[in-house]
């Protein structure tokens, strides 16, 4: 196993923590669950930020998780290192005797170790048996659902994961290809998609197999299920003031974060009702306005960095959500006081301007793209 330190930077890192921090760093002994470890680029810096940490640390690739062990050895005392889907997160948590979490990241996708090995297919760039599995010790590889699955299957997953406008001549291609002999190779694989897609198209949106080879990634892992199940498990799973970070690499991540967040983030209880219901007020409020995107130095210095997404969420208070809404009612009335006639203007003893919960922060704004 090399050294793998210098060659992953890890998305986002700063932001990540000054958003983790104030859930981590209260009094006592926190717990962090790094759902996506990877190398360890931020579970490391999580534990040297704060050292009454312990981290629950997740990945689905017995490899990365090596690797991460071996950059981690120094906390032994205070890492769980865990072979598990993230899906699987309230079981693993069972199984270690933790019953909440304070803070939980996700940073999505494939890892510099997974794109950058010779041996494991996620690389349109450079040749290599068609596995793309994260979990080599398990499920159906890339070779088998292209060479096993029928037109209008493969056409869907082209289509929907990867969002490819020629998913059917995509696919016609393989499936002639394959009359004539096993597709095996990912160079082969990628030279059919560029004979595939007609030659002005060709010209634009980055290398002409990215699409194709994200679509088979995400159908091999079944991402998209995983995710889906995991980030509500994960939210009911936090502490109230614990907090979730999401880094997406592509719009059907960010979806699936965004409308996870805003099942919660929203009142359930009738909007004119001046408090709220017992149990139909937000849980959580949104930490970041929309999808953050990276800086301008921050691509530069990390060109993976390009497409991510950044959502975050804290949960609340119950007492304090049932409180905001009354504080904010009560601003509401005071401004349709000040319209009547004969009623305060801004500036005089009805100006609502510094009355609290007054929608500046951000877990009053709207959802953003
Ligand atoms: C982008 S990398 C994480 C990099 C990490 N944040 C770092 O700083 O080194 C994503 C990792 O998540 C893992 N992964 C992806 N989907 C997973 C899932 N459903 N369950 C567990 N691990 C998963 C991958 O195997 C990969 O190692």
């Amino acid at each position: 196993m090399g050294e793998l330190r210098g060659t992953h930077v890890p998305v986002l890192l700063e932001r990540c923590l000054e958003l983790l921090a104030p859930a981590l760093g209260r009094n006592g002994r926190t717990v962090h669950v790094d759902a996506t470890l990877g190398l360890a680029g931020h579970a490391e810096a999580v534990l040297e930020a704060h050292p009454d940490t312990v981290l629950i640390g997740l990945d689905r690739d017995t490899e990365a998780l090596a690797h991460a062990r071996a950059r981690l050895a120094r906390f032994a005392d205070r890492i769980h290192l865990e072979h598990a889907v993230y899906d699987e997160l309230p079981e693993v948590l069972d199984r270690l005797g933790y019953r909440a979490i304070d803070g939980i990241l996700f940073d999505l996708g494939v890892s510099s170790l997974q794109l950058d090995a010779p041996d494991r297919g996620f690389a349109y760039a450079q040749d290599a048996p068609l596995d793309m599995r994260m979990d080599q010790t398990r499920g159906v590889t890339a070779e088998e659902v292209v060479n096993t699955y029928a037109h209008p299957d493969l056409a869907r997953v082209l289509r929907v994961y990867g969002e490819e406008k020629f998913a059917g001549r995509i696919a016609s291609a393989i499936i002639r290809e394959r009359e004539r002999g096993r597709i095996t190779s990912s160079a082969r694989l990628a030279e059919l998609v560029r004979e595939s897609i007609p030659a002005p198209a060709r010209r634009t949106g980055g290398h002409p197999a990215k699409r194709t080879f994200q679509a088979l990634r995400i159908e091999v892992n079944k991402e998209l299920a995983a995710l889906e199940a995991a980030l509500p498990a994960a939210l009911d799973k936090l502490n109230v003031g614990g907090r979730m970070v999401v880094l997406s690499y592509h719009s059907l991540e960010d979806r699936l974060t965004k409308q996870a967040l805003a099942d919660r983030v929203r009142s359930k209880g009738p909007v004119d009702l001046p408090v709220e219901l017992p149990g139909s007020g937000p849980t959580f409020r949104l930490l970041s306005r929309g999808a953050e995107l990276p800086g301008e130095a921050e691509v530069a210095a990390n060109p993976r960095a390009a497409s991510v997404r950044l959502r975050a969420a804290e949960r609340l208070d119950p007492e304090a959500a049932r409180q905001g809404r009354t504080d904010r009612e009560r601003y509401r009335r005071r401004v349709k006081a000040m319209h009547q006639p004969g009623t305060g203007s801004p500036g005089s003893a009805a100006d609502p301007r510094s009355t609290p919960g007054d929608g500046s922060g951000t877990d009053e704004e709207g959802e953003g793209t």
